[in-house]
């Protein structure tokens, strides 16, 4: 298994793994939100990873996210990661979600955010925004409020970063943010 950035060709297959790893509830729309995070000129510079072993079976999206006020902090958000139903469990999810983070690392971003299960995401470092001040681009249920989390990864500004984040247009819709699960 290797850790590669996607190409175009793979499309097809990142949509397939996403609506096959979420199911049919969930799955076709998460495929369309990927697609159209990939047409989405707001969702630039974003970085897509592909765990590949004669094919994709594991995928991660970083897209950029905003916070009003500082414009010239770089911060992205993961959302999707999907691994192929029948190879999880065996690493995949955890090696694109380090990847992806060294490289934004070594690129210079200053936080990285994500809406997940906070049992899967803090082995990684992420931890509550909301507590930081970080607030999600919806409100997020009282419920879940742990699971909209964040964490920095150094270069951050001497300012202290707070407020409500905005995602790319195509993430920055209402439906995305109801329930952890649909990240
Ligand atoms: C969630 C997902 C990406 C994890 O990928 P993976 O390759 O199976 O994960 P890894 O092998 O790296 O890690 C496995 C660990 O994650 C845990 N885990 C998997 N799914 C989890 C979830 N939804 N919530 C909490 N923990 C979860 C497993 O219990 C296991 O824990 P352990 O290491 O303590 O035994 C994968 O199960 C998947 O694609 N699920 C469907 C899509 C989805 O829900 N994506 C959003 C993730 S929040």
């Amino acid at each position: 298994m290797r850790i590669r950035t996607s190409q175009a060709g793979d499309r097809q297959a990142i949509a397939a793994l996403h609506a096959q790893a979420f199911g049919p509830e969930e799955g076709p729309e998460i495929a369309s939100l990927v697609d159209d995070l990939f047409a989405d000129p707001t969702a630039r510079p974003l970085l897509s990873l592909v765990a590949d072993e004669h094919g994709v079976i594991g995928h991660v999206l970083f897209t950029p996210v905003r916070l009003p006020g500082h414009p010239d902090v770089p911060m992205q958000i993961l959302a999707p990661l999907a691994v192929a139903r029948s190879r999880q469990g065996e690493g995949i999810g955890s090696a694109l979600v380090r990847d992806g983070l060294a490289r934004l690392t070594a690129s210079g971003t200053a936080l990285v955010f994500v809406l997940g299960h906070p049992g899967y995401y803090a082995r990684f470092g992420f931890r509550p925004a909301g507590a930081r001040g970080l607030d999600a681009p919806y409100p997020i249920p009282a419920q879940h409020a742990d699971a909209w989390m964040v964490q920095a990864l150094g270069h951050l500004p001497a300012e202290p970063l707070q407020g409500r984040v905005r995602c790319a247009t195509a993430l920055d819709q209402p439906r995305h943010w109801c329930e952890p699960s649909e990240q």
